[in-house]
C-alpha cells in the first residue's frame, strides 16, 4: 500500500519530510510535487532503488532518468567535467525547471544514464522537492510519476491513479505550478541542444547563451492524413489520451474550419467528440462535441498549465476522437505544441 501525506505546499511538516527521505535512503519509492509535474523518486546513487522506478512506471529501461539536486554542490559532485556554460545556467534558472546534460562521473548508476556517459541534472524549485532531497542528502533521480506512455501527473491525484499500491509513498502538495516537464538542454557538444522544450524557453536562454539549438525532432515533421500512430523521431509514445487525437497546425482561421468539419463529419457516424480549443475559439464549435479549454492564445502558460490535466479528463469523459487546436511555437508555446505533436495520432496541417 501507498502512504499517502498531505503537505503545505511552502512550508512543508519536517517530520513528513524526514519519513519520506528515509523511504528513499532505505531505497524505496517516493512521488513528490515539483513546480513542473510530480515526479518518482528513488535514490539516485542506488541501482537496485533505481530499477523499481522502471519496474512502476513500466518504462523501457534504456531511457535515461534526471538527477534532482538540492544545491550546487551536490550538482558539481555528479559531474566529470562541468561545461562552462553550466555554471552560468545554474545562476540563472536554478531552481528552476531548466536540466542540464553534462559529462557524469563513473558511480552513477546505468539504471540512471541509460549507459551513457552523460547525466541530466536539475535543481527543482519546489519547497517539498528540495527539502525532500536536502533531507536525503543524496541526488534523487525521478521522472515523472505517470504510467509509461500516459500524460506527466500535475497533481497527486493522477499519481494516485497510476502507481497506487505500486509505490511507497505520495507527497501531497497540490497541484504541481508549470504543468510541464523542465527543458532538456544538451551542453555535451560544442553549442548547447535543446532536446526537449519546457519551463525554461528558448527566448530565455538566449538571453545567456551566445547559441543555441534546437534539436530537429522537437517539432517533428508532418505526417500525412490517415498515417498509423507515430513516434516521431523519438522511440516511445509519450503523453497519450486514451481515444486518438488529431492535431490541426496552421493559420488558425483555416484550424477552425477544418476543425469544424472533421467535428460535423464525426458526429454524424455518431462518435463522441473532444475538441481542445483556445478560450477565444471555443465558441466556434457547436453543442455535440465535448469541448475543453486549453487556456488562452494570448498565454500560452495558461494552456501549459491546463494541458495533461485535460488530456487525463478526456479519458474520463470516454470521448472516441480527439481534435485539438495547435497554438503558437512562441515562449512556453513551442513546449506545449511539442507535447501536442507527440500526444497526437494525425496531424492535419491547414
Ligand atoms: O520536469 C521534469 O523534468 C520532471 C520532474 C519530475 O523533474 N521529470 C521528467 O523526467 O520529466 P522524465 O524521466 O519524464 O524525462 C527525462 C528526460 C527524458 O526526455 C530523457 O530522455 C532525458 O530527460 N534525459 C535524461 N538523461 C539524459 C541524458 N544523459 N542525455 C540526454 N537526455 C537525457
Ligand atoms: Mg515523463
Amino acid at each position: 500500500t501507498t502512504q499517502v501525506w498531505q503537505l503545505h505546499p511552502n512550508h512543508p511538516d519536517q517530520q513528513i519530510i524526514e519519513k519520506a527521505a528515509a523511504i528513499i535512503k532505505a531505497g524505496g519509492l517516493v512521488a513528490f510535487p515539483t513546480e513542473t509535474v510530480y515526479g518518482l523518486g528513488a535514490h539516485g546513487l542506488s541501482s537496485e532503488a533505481v530499477a523499481k522506478i522502471y519496474c512502476a512506471k513500466g518504462r523501457p529501461s534504456d531511457n535515461p532518468l534526471i538527477l534532482h539536486v538540492a544545491n550546487l554542490q551536490m550538482a558539481v559532485g555528479l559531474s566529470r567535467q562541468l561545461p562552462t556554460a553550466a555554471k552560468l545556467l545554474m545562476e540563472t534558472f536554478w531552481p528552476g525547471p531548466l536540466t542540464l546534460v553534462v559529462p557524469g562521473v563513473a558511480e552513477i548508476p546505468r539504471e540512471v544514464t541509460g549507459g551513457l556517459d552523460t547525466v541530466a541534472i536539475r535543481m527543482p524549485d519546489h519547497p517539498v522537492a528540495l527539502a525532500l532531497i536536502s533531507a536525503a542528502g543524496i541526488p534523487i533521480a525521478a521522472p515523472s510519476a505517470n504510467k509509461s506512455g500516459k500524460p506527466s501527473p500535475t497533481t497527486a491525484d493522477h499519481v494516485r491513479t497510476d502507481l497506487a499500491g505500486c509505490i511507497d509513498a505520495l507527497l501531497d502538495a497540490g497541484p504541481a505550478g508549470v504543468g510541464l516537464e523542465s527543458t532538456v538542454l544538451d551542453l555535451t557538444g560544442a553549442v548547447p541542444v535543446i532536446l526537449r522544450p519546457g519551463g525554461v524557453t528558448y527566448e530565455q536562454l538566449k538571453q545567456v547563451l551566445p547559441k543555441v539549438i534546437i534539436d530537429p525532432s522537437v517539432l517533428g515533421e508532418k505526417l500525412p492524413k490517415n498515417q498509423a500512430p507515430r513516434s516521431p523521431g523519438m522511440k516511445y509514445k509519450h503523453y497519450a489520451p486514451t481515444a486518438p487525437m488529431i492535431l490541426f497546425t496552421g493559420v488558425p482561421q483555416r484550424v477552425r474550419e477544418k476543425l469544424a468539419a472533421h467535428l460535423k463529419e464525426l458526429a454524424t457516424q455518431g462518435k463522441r467528440v473532444g475538441i481542445l480549443a483556445s478560450k477565444e475559439n471555443i465558441h466556434y464549435y457547436p453543442g455535440e462535441a465535448i469541448v475543453l479549454p486549453l487556456g488562452t492564445r494570448e498565454n500560452p502558460a495558461t494552456a501549459a498549465a491546463s494541458l495533461f490535466e485535460l488530456l487525463r479528463q478526456f479519458d474520463k469523459l470516454q470521448v472516441d476522437t480527439i481534435l485539438a487546436e495547435g497554438l503558437d511555437t512562441k515562449g512556453i508555446g513551442l513546449a506545449v505544441m511539442n507535447r501536442l505533436q507527440r500526444a497526437a495520432t494525425e496531424i492535419v496541417e491547414c
